[in-house]
């Protein structure tokens, strides 16, 4: 099988690579990303001369570029995206231009091909909104209504509605798979657990939103990665439909806090409450049984607090990856590697 990846120098995107140049003998990729500050070839470095693997930089909205390459695939598996909620509080149009009109540049390829092409759309649970605090019992299953509340999961949502529209409208191929927070290597050092490990690695405080109570359901990027190769091989991409991905493993940001100081060999006096995110949803919780009765996957690398004791330890033995990411130095990268060699 022939994949084209769209955002693979991301976080997810770069995992994804890795996971299936090692567990997939078999199959190539093809790397389409844009590299926006959240693109970082450095972490693909090693696997760069891979013959089953080729990055190409471009726009999703570059039609003809999308056109050409998705030709040449057999499934589309897109992750390239605007990812960051915060971002998309100060300036929306990003967001909309890449994770709308993109999806949409991109879906228009794969009609052209009539039915060749699989589109493996991956989305996130902040699509449904928020749940309630005080009632556990309650998680986002595949029926639960959109509802997002930030310009971020506004955008995936529309992403989310023109693939089910293709797949009604012309029959493409496709799924849509909504996933909780990922944690792990090679996490761009804005999200909350890179950035508080390398914050108290320098010796400065970790800034906590509101009162910390908010809830999120954590899963090893490893492991989503792993259902999205299960979806790819086993689901029925011409019926359609949704899968959720979770990690059964819900933690308040203040537990996850109180747990990264406490690997970290660090007290109370680290956390610097700062005023809460704009709109901060209040609780996600997916309900995953969907995903492990018709396509038996289960996660198994985010038991806590093993998987995050291993995640904390990656970010504290590869100082010269963060500290590139956070000095801005890795967006020399492409400039050393690809420009001056031509
Ligand atoms: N990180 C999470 O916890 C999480 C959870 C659920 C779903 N998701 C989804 O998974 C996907 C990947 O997330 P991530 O955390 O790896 O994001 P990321 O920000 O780390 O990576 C996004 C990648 O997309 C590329 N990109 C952005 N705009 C592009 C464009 N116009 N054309 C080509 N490439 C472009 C960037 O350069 C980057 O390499 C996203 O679609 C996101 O919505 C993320």
């Amino acid at each position: 099988m022939h994949i084209l990846l769209t955002g693979g120098c991301g976080f997810i995107g770069s995992n994804f690579v890795r996971l299936v140049l090692r567990e997939r003998s078999d199959y190539s990729l093809t790397n389409l990303d844009v590299l926006t500050y959240s693109g970082n070839l450095e972490n693909l470095a090693d696997i760069e001369g891979d013959p089953r693997y080729r990055f190409v930089k471009g726009d999703i909205n570059d039609r003809d570029l999308v056109n050409r390459l998705v030709a040449e695939c057999d499934a589309v598996v897109h992750m390239a995206a605007e990812s960051h909620v915060d971002r998309s509080i100060m300036d929306g149009r990003p967001f909309v231009l890449t994770n709308v009109l993109g999806t949409q540049t991109l879906l228009d390829a794969v009609r052209a091909l009539r039915g060749k092409v699989k589109f493996l759309h991956v989305s996130t649970d902040e699509v449904y909104g928020d749940l309630p605090l005080d009632q556990p019992q309650v998680k986002f299953t595949e029926t639960t209504p959109y509802a997002p509340s930030s310009p971020y999961s506004a955008s995936k949502a529309a992403s989310d509605l023109l693939v089910r529209a293709y797949q009604h409208t012309f029959g493409i191929p496709a799924i849509i798979t909504n996933c909780s927070n990922n944690f792990g290597p090679y996490q761009f050092p804005e999200k909350v657990i890179p950035l508080f490990v390398t914050n108290l690695i320098e010796g400065k405080k970790v800034p906590l939103y509101g009162d910390g109570r908010n809830v999120r359901d954590w899963l090893h990027v490893e492991d989503h990665c792993e259902a999205l190769l299960t979806v790819l091989e086993k689901a029925d991409f011409t019926s359609g439909g949704t899968y959720n991905i979770g990690g059964n493993n819900e933690r308040s940001n203040l537990d996850l806090t109180h747990a990264i100081l406490k690997i970290m060999g660090k007290d109370e006096s680290f956390i610097e409450p700062v005023t809460d995110r704009l709109g901060h949803d209040r609780r996600y919780a997916i309900d995953a049984r969907k995903i492990e009765k018709e396509l038996g996957w289960r996660p198994t690398r985010s038991a806590w607090p093993g998987a995050l004791e291993q995640t904390v330890r990656w970010y504290v033995e590869h100082p010269d990856w963060w500290q590139r990411v956070k000095s801005g130095a890795y967006r020399d990268y492409y400039e050393q590697q690809y420009v001056k060699r031509r």
